[in-house]
């Protein structure tokens, strides 16, 4: 029989919960932080594997605000891998047509961690080839608050008229597609505050894979899984 992966259209936003570096490191019985190092090898194969697979954009769940409750050494060794990660491959991806943009709450992050971001995003705005959104200290409930105030801010208190389509650009996502694929790694059934607004009627795919683990296979394996659904936004086609 023919090969039809090849058929597949692809979805245009995957958005990835990078779960499972932790037991992956402990498995091995080493410290939590030689997971999160390996997950950003992943991070590298998986923005590559996507633009090869016609994926546009990816959105990557990398520190949310829920966990400054760990150990305040495993805090610091996930902010220096952003540092680093930046440091390392901004140059290749910039030079990749890659746009880079961090969303989250920026207020809690030190300023020469802004300027590295703003830096990273200013030098790759131009680039429409890939879109990489890196989601940083982000809370989908703390970025419907934050947008909240700002709406009200600029509406002068009244937002009797709001419609969703204007609220939605006060969202950290402003002018982005909505995710059209939510992929968990990791073996855990939740969103965990990821892209509450913007998932409302993403498919959800969910993989035992620890991210370390996960590869170009495990990638194509669940665009194949999403080729197969069938999308109603709350109709009757299909
Ligand atoms: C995902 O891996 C990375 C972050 C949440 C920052 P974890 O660190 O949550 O790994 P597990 O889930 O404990 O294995
Ligand atoms: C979600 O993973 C956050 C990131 C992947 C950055 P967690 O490991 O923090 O989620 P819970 O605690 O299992 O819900
Ligand atoms: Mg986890």
């Amino acid at each position: 029989m023919a090969d039809t992966s090849e058929l597949l259209v692809p979805p245009h936003h995957v958005a990835i919960i990078m779960d499972g570096n932790g037991r992956w490191a402990s498995s091995r019985g080493r410290p939590r932080a030689f997971g999160h190092r390996q997950g950003v090898e992943s991070l590298r194969e998986a923005v590559r594997a996507a633009g090869d697979l016609g994926v546009k954009q990816l959105t990557v769940f990398s520190f949310s605000t829920e966990n400054w409750r760990r150990p305040a050494e495993e805090v610091e060794a996930l902010f220096e891998l952003l540092r680093r990660f930046v440091a390392a491959d901004l140059d290749r991806l910039a030079d990749e047509g890659v746009c880079i943009k961090v969303i989250g709450r920026n207020e809690d992050l030190s300023d020469d961690l802004v300027k590295i971001i703003e830096n990273a995003e200013a030098r790759t705005a131009q680039n429409t080839k890939f879109k990489l959104v890196i989601a940083f200290n982000y809370g989908g409930r703390d970025e419907i608050v934050r947008a909240a105030r700002r709406a009200c801010r600029d509406s002068g208190g009244d937002l009797s008229g709001l419609t969703e389509a204007e609220f939605a650009k006060y969202l950290d996502t402003t002018d982005m597609p909505d995710p059209d694929l939510v992929i968990r790694t990791g073996g855990e059934h939740r969103v965990s505050n990821f892209l509450l607004w913007q998932a409302a009627y993403a498919e959800f795919v969910f993989t035992d894979v620890l991210w370390p683990d996960f590869g170009e296979a495990d990638l194509k394996a669940a665009l194949e899984v999403y080729a197969r659904r069938k999308r109603r936004y709350g109709g009757v086609n299909g």
